[in-house]
């Protein structure tokens, strides 16, 4: 059986472009004892790849010049020399960015069907994603009824998982995203305040305006002026989620500090960053309550699809123009 893949070209310099991405083919050999031969349906593209085009130590390893892209994928077992998985079983599997592959089946996690959820949710709102926002948000912002909760990226895979759940635990949601479409579809999922960053004008104002008591709780998903902002409107003993940064992913310079750093001493804030693998632990817990969430018609979703591997690239490159609502996935 023959697979394609794609590859790191070159390492790209600011956003990454279709130069930096090539198509190569594979033979892939019969699963020997252990193996298990995959034919992926739903590849995730995510941010944090991004980090791994560069080469530098990080915590995943870089990934290198002439080698496939990793990251999440759901495939479906064509043949299998692992009595633990057979024909027709979905599995989620971390290979990435390729049609097929081979892999011993302990590199695979066999995925549950639950009724009225599509297999792909476990690359967003079940998956990666929704844990890193449920994690993040419970154990980092620590919220509490009535508080208020600002969130970036408040469209994304991510962020509208925090919205949502922050909803749920009994907070006021202010909610920033890129579109006024994303707004609407932000403030149709329950969100108090959606706030286009891109036409509001003032990004502080119009934050102010939504929490007029300030913050309690701000995840960040984008860094930059969002950061400066919260800082700003932070109320003392604020819980500051360091999610990620996306605003800064394809500087070529430094970005500049938030300048009002300083306001976190007076005000006794908490920053804590955090990398979703740190509560694999709860990983349980996340899918009890999401379930429950979703079954209920509290927790909505949204997906963008790419087809075709071909378009893993331009899915990936789409991230950062924020051509997403809710997870960016390719359908092979
Ligand atoms: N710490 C962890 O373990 C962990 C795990 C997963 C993800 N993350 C981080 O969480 C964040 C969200 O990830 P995700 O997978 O949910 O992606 P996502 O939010 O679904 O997609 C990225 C979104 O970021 C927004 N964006 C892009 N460039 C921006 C900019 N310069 N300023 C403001 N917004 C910008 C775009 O939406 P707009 O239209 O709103 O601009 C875009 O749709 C990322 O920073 C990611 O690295 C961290």
């Amino acid at each position: 059986m023959q697979a394609r893949e794609i590859l790191l070209k070159s390492r790209p310099e600011g956003t990454p472009a279709a130069q930096h991405f090539e198509t190569g083919t594979v033979t892939l050999p019969d699963p020997g004892a252990g193996d298990v031969l995959v034919r992926n349906i739903y590849m995730s593209v995510d941010p944090y790849m991004r980090g791994r085009m560069y080469d530098r130590p990080s915590y995943v390893p870089p990934f290198q010049i002439g080698e496939p892209l990793q990251g999440g994928a759901i495939g479906e077992v064509v043949a299998s020399g692992d009595p633990a998985f057979k024909p027709g079983d979905l599995v989620l599997s971390m290979l990435g960015w390729r049609t097929a592959f081979v892999a011993a089946g302990t590199a695979l996690q066999k995925l549950p069907s639950i009724p009225g959820v599509p297999t792909q949710a476990f690359l967003g709102v079940l998956g990666m994603p929704g844990l890193t926002g449920y994690a993040g948000l419970t154990q980092i912002g620590e919220p509490r009824p009535g508080e208020t909760v600002f969130v970036s990226g408040g469209a994304g895979a991510v962020g509208s998982v925090v919205a949502q759940v922050a909803k749920i635990l009994g907070c006021t949601v202010v909610a920033t995203a890129g579109t006024d479409e994303k707004c609407d579809w932000l403030r149709a999922a329950g969100v108090d305040h959606a706030i286009n960053y891109r036409t509001c004008g003032n990004l502080l104002a119009a934050v102010r305006e939504a929490a007029p008591k300030g913050i309690d709780i701000y995840f960040d998903n984008v860094g930059g002026e969002h950061l400066e902002v919260a800082i700003e409107l932070a109320r003392p003993f604020g819980r500051f989620v360091e999610c990620g940064m996306i605003a800064d992913y394809n500087a070529t310079e430094p970005a500049p500090g938030p300048k009002n750093i300083i306001l976190v001493v007076g005000k006794s804030l908490k920053m804590q960053g955090f990398i979703v693998t740190n509560y694999a632990h709860l990983q349980l817990q996340f899918l009890q309550d999401m379930g429950k969430w979703i079954a209920e018609g509290r927790i909505k979703w949204e997906e963008t699809i790419h087809e075709g591997l071909e378009n893993a690239p331009n899915a990936f490159i789409g991230l950062f123009s924020g051509q997403n609502t809710g997870k960016m996935l390719v359908k092979l």
